[in-house]
């Protein structure tokens, strides 16, 4: 029977069963000689297969909170309970070694080569050479670092977004059901930090790990997190899903903390699929119906290429700009900014026509979605 394990029993599918895979209940942190808590009575859970971002100002105890969830630090009072069981009743090493750790400042050994420091939890999971080397090459390439060029540096040959990097490729070695990240991509440059988060996700929704990520960045809480936990000092202020943090602040000091760009943010939140596109014409014929349907002239594969008709406009003057249905809101005011187009016609996958979006819509079409939630 057992050399016979039912894989799929043993593994559980990505988000499947939601279970609770963290549960903090009433943690407390006061450092020795500290006066008043680093954290106090903290209460959250994260479930199985979720992102929960915690974000909050300089000092305010993110980082305390990882490390006490890993057992770096030992919680003052309270319990923290890892797929059901206390943590403060487990072997601290063993415990490390099934959860993925990005230290804030890199963190990487300065005597080790850069292989050698993505490869340290494997070797002391006794994974044989050969296995280790290549996935120290699988991750680096994962993580935009070309394997020939820096596995056998060191890490003060590296840039601070690269060290960066190496962090996640190492607490991603042994694949480790659960992660913690603390500010993994904040050295990086807005644009390879857009493609390593859209490369995370990517990842996120094959493995389905449980993963607590530290972020000074808004922009980057709402992209990524199923979850934000917004901290003030030492206090968790609000837990609760992108949508609900920016809509509805739970009290002033997250309204001041979210901040005046939140009706923007939300853009990048509203999936043109959810909304009530006006319906966009292909048929050739329907030009001169005055019936207020804007038309577009397509290619031999139905793609659309041009205005044919416009309502009260001069077709021939208005660029035709195209955005896909899987993208957001926030993806149609860019392309309609860099087209200086006051209009933009939604496709899908194969490029055809689903429908028309107004700049004047955008006002509206976002006041009804808050109407129906
Ligand atoms: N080892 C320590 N001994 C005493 N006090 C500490 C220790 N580590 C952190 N603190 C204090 O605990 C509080 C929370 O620190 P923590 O590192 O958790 O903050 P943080 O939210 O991660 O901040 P940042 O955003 O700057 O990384 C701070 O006031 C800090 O000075
Ligand atoms: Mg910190």
């Amino acid at each position: 029977m057992s050399d016979n394990p039912d894989q799929t029993a043993v593994v559980p599918e990505p988000g499947a069963g939601q279970t609770d895979t963290i549960v903090l209940e009433g943690v407390e942190k006061i450092y020795p000689g500290g006066t008043s808590p680093a954290v106090s009575q903290l209460d959250m859970t994260i479930k199985q297969g979720e992102i929960v971002m915690l974000i909050g100002p300089s000092g305010c105890g993110k980082t305390t909170t990882l490390k006490m969830i890993n057992r770096l630090i030992e919680p003052t009072s309270g319990r923290i309970l890892l797929d059901g069981k206390d943590v403060t009743h487990v072997n601290g090493d063993l415990l490390r070694r099934q959860i993925g750790y990005v230290i804030q400042q890199g963190g990487l050994f300065p005597h080790f080569t850069i292989a050698d420091n993505i490869g340290v939890v494997p070797r002391m999971l006794g994974w044989d050479k050969q296995k280790t080397k290549e996935r120290a090459d699988e991750l680096l390439h994962l993580v935009g670092l070309e394997p020939s060029t820096f596995r056998d540096r060191y890490p003060r040959q590296l840039s601070g977004g690269q060290q960066q990097r190496v962090g996640v490729a190492r607490a991603l070695a042994a694949n480790p059901p659960v992660m913690l990240m603390d500010e993994p991509f904040g050295a990086i440059d807005p644009i390879t930090r857009d493609r390593l988060q859209d490369e995370f996700l990517e990842i996120q929704r094959t493995v389905g790990k449980t993963i607590a990520f530290v972020t000074h960045d808004l922009q980057e809480a709402v992209k990524l997190g199923d979850k934000i936990a917004v901290f003030a000092t030492g206090k968790l202020e609000q837990y609760a899903d992108p949508e609900t943090v920016l809509t509805r602040p739970a009290n002033d000091f997250v309204s001041d903390f979210v901040g005046g760009g939140a009706a923007v943010r939300r853009l990048s939140l509203l999936e043109l699929a959810r909304l009530e596109l006006h319906p966009i014409e292909t048929d050739e014929k329907a030009v001169g119906n005055s019936n207020g349907t804007p038309v577009v002239e397509i290619d031999a594969s139905g793609k659309p290429v041009s205005w044919r008709h416009l309502p009260g406009a001069d077709a021939s003057g208005v660029a035709l700009v195209t955005v896909p249905i899987s993208g957001t809101v926030y993806d149609a005011v860019d392309v309609m900014l860099d087209g200086a187009a006051s209009l933009v016609a939604v496709v899908d996958d194969d490029g055809r026509a689903q429908g028309v979006l107004h700049w004047n819509d955008l006002v509206s079409g976002l006041r009804t979605r808050e109407r129906d939630a």
